[in-house]
């Protein structure tokens, strides 16, 4: 018996691995995380399966519902939205079923940052305008921050920033990162990104809180940073033509011109 983690992806029920649907469809009981998985993903399940919205859940219960599966010799597909590795609760199961020896599996979904960066249409680290995102979020009731890790820490290095579970605090995220970006930078957020119902507002830190002006709850992402709008950006010199490279040598003389693919 195994317990298979999955990342069941933003929303659209076709944003799933193939690994992941493949376990889905293998496993007798699924449980998923009833908030955000989308039901879509649910009709993976075999005939018959028990299928779980964990949602009303407490840690404790969910635990059972897994050692009642392993008593049973039953393998458990357990699906969380977007991908695991981030805001997904995993790592305070995986250390029950490490106590508990029941032996587990990773397998990694669409994150929501990237299914938002896909709507906006946009490459979120671009050549000399930003070379790294910051995966981050505001303070929340049940979860306060490190001390370090705050929006002005982040938004000193001008990174794009893609900001989780916060559009509550939309307005303080503009404050706190104004004084860094200038009131121009650009912001997107998306919300219920690859839902049928998705929706994209394009502003400014200055602007966004009206834009936004409390239209979105919940499943929204903020993304802010030079790369949103940048066009002046320089290309790659990966693809230039005269740039030397393992897969493209330039030159008789070129250090790859020997190499093998
Ligand atoms: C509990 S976290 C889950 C994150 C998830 N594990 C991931 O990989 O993106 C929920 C937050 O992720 C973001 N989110 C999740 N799905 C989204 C979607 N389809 N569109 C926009 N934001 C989404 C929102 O900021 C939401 O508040």
């Amino acid at each position: 018996m195994t317990v298979h983690f999955i990342g069941a992806g933003p929303g659209a029920p076709d944003l799933l691995t193939l690994r992941g649907r493949d376990l889905i469809a293998a496993c007798p009981v699924c449980l998923y995380a009833g908030s955000l998985v989308p039901q879509g993903v649910l009709t993976h399940c075999p005939p018959g399966a028990r299928i779980v919205n964990t949602a009303p859940l407490s840690l404790d219960q969910i635990i059972a519902e897994i050692s009642a599966a392993y008593a049973k010799g039953q393998d458990v597909a357990r699906l969380h939205s977007g991908d695991l590795s981030v805001w997904s609760a995993m790592g305070e199961q995986l250390r029950r079923l490490r106590a508990l020896g029941i032996p587990y599996t990773v397998t990694p979904g669409v994150p929501s940052f990237a299914a938002a960066a896909a709507a906006l249409g946009a490459e979120l680290t671009l050549p000399g305008v930003a070379q790294s995102l910051v995966l981050t979020r505001t303070p929340g009731r049940a979860s306060a921050m490190p001390p370090r890790e705050t929006l002005a820490a982040f938004g000193a290095t001008g990174a794009t920033l893609a900001v989780h579970l916060s559009i509550q605090n939309l307005a303080q995220v503009a404050a706190d990162l104004t004084p860094h970006y200038g009131p121009d930078c650009p912001v997107a957020v998306v919300w219920r990104a690859s839902w049928p119902d998705q929706r994209i507002i394009r502003s400014t830190l200055a602007g966004v809180e009206t834009a936004v002006a409390g239209s979105m709850e919940r499943t929204a992402l903020i993304l802010i940073g030079p790369a949103l709008a940048a066009e002046g950006f320089a290309e790659s010199c990966l693809y230039a033509p005269d740039y030397d490279r393992r897969f493209r040598p330039q030159s008789a003389t070129s250090i790859y011109k020997d190499s093998r693919e």
